[in-house]
């Protein structure tokens, strides 16, 4: 059996009070295992968002616990969870939070946690981005942004990528290139958790989680795993 990278338990999240409570993760228990693909659906609402956002230390719990190395970073102190953020975590949004006002290099040799400066060049040729180093997030297309963003990500080496929606702001070409692009990361060794209600990206996945209203409702492994180019939607 793989080893558990991530252990999510019993995690509750809430908004609200009384009559207006919204259970945003009711009860929630996800193990992340090494270099898996993991894909987690479920329609608006469901909690994909608020559980990613809890793994990256950026949003802070209820109840519950998340176990990595064998610390709970829900116990963390906002010095340790900075850096936990900084260094653990690689991050990959729907709209892709580039700072506009950087260049794509910019971009990536500033991401926090960044070790190697000259790696930055490396990774923008990596993500099919050489020439246009210099270029800011606007002159390039959604798509190239968000390889600008993995570029980034992957400059900090952390174990894991967690991706939120990372194709749903892209036309359909765009959209595959860059799960072409996760699926190379991950064939490399790279642990990958994303979030999407694209069910049709679930085919990529080691193991694929349902979300409903808060709760995990379904768990699975995928025994026939496709490759990106083979993802339609
Ligand atoms: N800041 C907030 N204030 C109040 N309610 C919130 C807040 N953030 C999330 N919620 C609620 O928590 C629930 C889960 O939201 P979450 O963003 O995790 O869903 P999601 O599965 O990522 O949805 P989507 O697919 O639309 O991105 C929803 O009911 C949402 O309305
Ligand atoms: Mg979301």
């Amino acid at each position: 059996m793989a080893k558990i990278i991530i252990e999510a338990k019993n995690l509750v999240k809430t908004y609200g009070e009384g009559d207006y409570i919204t259970y945003a993760l009711n009860n929630v228990s996800i193990n992340v295992y090494e270099h898996e693909f993991l894909v987690i659906v479920g329609g608006s609402g469901s909690g994909k968002s608020t559980f990613l956002n809890m793994l990256g230390g950026i949003d802070n719990v209820k109840s519950g616990e998340i176990i990595v190395n064998g610390e709970d970073i829900c116990k963390y102190n906002d010095k340790k969870l900075t850096l936990y953020r900084r260094d653990k975590v690689g991050f990959v949004y729907q709209f892709f939070n580039l700072i506009n006002d950087l260049t794509i290099y910019q971009n990536v040799i500033l991401a926090p946690g960044a070790r190697d400066k000259e790696k930055a060049y490396q990774l923008l040729k990596r993500v099919g981005l050489e020439g246009k180093e210099n270029k800011f997030p606007r002159q390039l297309s959604g798509g190239q942004q968000q390889r600008v963003a993995i570029a980034r990500a992957l400059n900090k080496n952390s174990d894991i990528l967690l991706c939120d929606e990372p194709t749903g702001a892209l036309d359909d070409a765009s959209g595959k290139e860059v799960l072409k692009l996760l699926e190379e990361i991950h064939n490399e060794g790279k642990t990958i958790v994303l979030v999407t209600h694209t069910k049709e990206i679930a085919g990529m996945a080691n193991r694929v989680i349902t979300m409903k209203d808060g709760c995990v409702i379904k768990e699975e492994i995928n025994e026939h795993v496709i490759s990106a180019k083979e993802v339609e939607w």
